[in-house]
């Protein structure tokens, strides 16, 4: 049990990539705290549910943050999985989209993050996991926005590791090609789905970044692709 005894929030907990984290670090040992916009859904099985948090709100990252350290008993890790997607070229798209897509993949990580530091370096053995994007390295024509908010995410995982680096805190963040979500399959659905990344195989990657065994890795960035 590679996360025996952890002490695990997860962000976006409710969408597809979330509800497999939730799952994966439950099976390997871990007590987690599910947060996310949407409301709690019926049966969802975690330690604490905490629905309806906005995270790009700094005040209530830092409510919903400290309440799922308090349910847990501390916090060792927070894996920052709230985002979106917007496909937008910039002629025929919103300038609102580059300020929405912000919000989403990046603030909500920097909010939870800030709230979930003094917890973590109080844990002895912290982990921050962040979920940025294969278009953080190199943007297609109408990926402008997002990329440049998971870029956003990059650099906030370069710089806080570094940040932290003598306060007993690792910072990772992976790089997800096309994930085989059913919404992903809605959207292109002559695609080639066995080439894609599952959320099971990006939460066994976050899992060993989570574990023990990933104390001496902080500020990667690993891309985890399938077969993209
Ligand atoms: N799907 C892909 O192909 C892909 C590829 C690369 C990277 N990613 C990244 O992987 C992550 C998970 O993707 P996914 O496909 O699992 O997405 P998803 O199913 O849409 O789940 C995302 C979850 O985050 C929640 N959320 C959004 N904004 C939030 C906020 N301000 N505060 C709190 N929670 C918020 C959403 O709630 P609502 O339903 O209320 O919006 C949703 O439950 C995202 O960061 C995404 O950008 C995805």
């Amino acid at each position: 049990m590679e996360l025996q005894g952890k002490r695990i929030a997860v962000t976006g907990a409710f969408g597809a990539l979330g509800a497999a984290m939730v799952q994966t670090a439950t099976a390997a040992g871990a007590r987690v705290a599910a947060i996310d916009r949407a409301a709690v859904p019926n049966g969802f099985v975690a330690a604490t549910a905490i629905g309806n948090v906005d995270l790009a709100d700094a005040n209530a990252a830092r409510t919903a943050i400290d309440a799922a350290a308090k349910a847990l008993g501390g916090l060792d890790g927070l894996v920052n999985i709230a985002g979106t997607f917007r496909w937008e070229t910039l002629a025929d798209g919103s300038v609102d989209t580059w300020d929405l897509l912000y919000r989403v993949n990046l603030r909500t990580a920097v909010t939870a993050s800030k709230a979930a530091i003094p917890h973590l370096v109080a844990s002895g053995a912290g982990r921050i996991v962040n979920i940025s994007a294969a278009g953080s390295i190199k943007a297609a024509a109408g990926m402008g926005a997002y990329a440049a908010s998971k870029s956003g995410v990059a650099r906030l995982t370069e710089a806080l590791a570094e940040e932290l680096k003598d306060r007993g805190v690792t910072v990772n963040a992976i790089l997800p090609s096309t994930i085989d979500t059913a919404a992903n399959r809605a959207d292109m659905p002559k695609a080639d789905f066995s080439r894609w990344v599952t959320p099971a195989q990006l939460s066994n990657v976050i899992v060993f970044l989570l574990s023990d065994r990933a104390s001496a890795v902080t500020g990667a960035l690993v891309p985890v692709m399938g077969r993209v």
